[in-house]
């Protein structure tokens, strides 16, 4: 058994024992690594979405089954964007956070493309060999869809999901030296959960931020973000480090991209405000100035 590096219950993680799930993804990995081809275990249950429906990069994301519990996984061509995607499945791995999906395990093993460009018959075993090397990344299911076909919206669920966005922007930048940069409603899965707590709490630049769940009556959402292939890490840039404004074009984007799944006025105009002068910030004091101001708006 390997040590835990971080104890995810409290932060991280919606799958209990997640180290049990990690263990297993690896083992059956190594199996079917080890294995001649043909014995391949790993099997494709259901079609999510497939590569002819993918933005750009080859992707094929649909669910297998892990110790009885349904789990995504992503069929990535070898390049720029699963190697990324990779990378930040472990960074996430090593800390998890909980607007973040869940990574189980990542690997790599050969297949053939054309098989997973359409929607395939299911079940379907991949990783039973062929020309391409293909990264696969196992991560936990989010189940209760994304924000595009989200159709529950009140004033409660957005104010709360931009201020997780917010803030979640704000410790990665500091804490995990991420930069997300792929805002689109398709990319934020949805946790919905009865809250236990009322507050879920964010710490950034020497402050503590805090998102108040009892103004929602019965369940709470999370959003949770997936789809890493054009994000950005500091260990992987050139420059090797972030400046400010990549934290308020960040925010900014969010920011823009909630602008159209509200009708009240009040968070419209708070967007209108403080949207694009928060991107043309060039330090974290001016950025804060400009997040406490847009709270204390929408709060109004
Ligand atoms: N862990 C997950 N749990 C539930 N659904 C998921 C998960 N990961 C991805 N999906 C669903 O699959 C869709 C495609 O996944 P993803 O965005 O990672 O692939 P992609 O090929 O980069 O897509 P695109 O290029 O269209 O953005 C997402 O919009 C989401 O609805
Ligand atoms: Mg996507």
């Amino acid at each position: 058994m390997r040590k835990l590096i971080y104890l995810p219950p409290k932060r991280g993680g919606r799958l209990d024992n997640i180290m049990t799930f990690c263990d297993a993804c690896e083992q059956k990995a190594n199996a079917s690594n080890a294995s001649n081809a043909s014995n391949a275990s790993w099997n494709l249950e259901f079609t999510i979405q497939s590569a002819d429906e993918a933005a750009d990069e080859f992707t094929h994301v649909g669910l297998t089954t892990l110790l009885d519990k349904k789990v995504v996984v992503k069929l990535m061509l070898n390049g720029i964007g699963a190697r990324q995607e990779k990378h930040v499945q472990q960074l996430f791995s090593k800390k998890p956070h909980i607007n973040i999906v869940q990574p189980i395990c990542t690997f790599e093993c050969n297949e053939s493309p054309i098989r997973w460009h359409h929607h395939v018959i299911v079940p379907q075993q991949f990783c039973s060999g062929g020309p391409s090397k293909f990264v696969v990344i196992v991560q936990e299911f989010v189940k209760a869809g994304n924000l595009r076909t989200f159709n529950g919206w009140n004033d409660d669920i957005w104010k709360s999901i931009i201020l997780q966005l917010t803030y979640s922007c704000m410790e990665w930048y500091e804490s995990y030296q991420f930069i997300y940069d792929d805002w689109h409603l398709g990319n934020i899965l949805l946790d919905v959960f009865e809250p236990t707590k009322n507050l879920t709490k964010y710490k950034a630049f020497g402050h503590t931020w805090k998102v108040n769940h009892s103004e929602t009556t019965d369940s709470h959402i999370r959003p949770v973000l997936t789809d890493f292939a054009r994000s950005s890490t500091t260990s992987t840039m050139k420059s090797k480090h972030f400046e400010p404004f990549h934290l308020g074009n960040e925010i900014s984007l969010v920011w823009d991209m909630l602008r159209h799944s509200t009708q009240n006025t009040k968070y419209i105009d708070a967007i209108d405000t403080y949207c694009i002068p928060i991107g043309e910030k060039e330090t974290i004091v001016d950025i804060i100035h400009d997040v406490k101001a847009f709270v204390k708006c929408i709060n109004q």
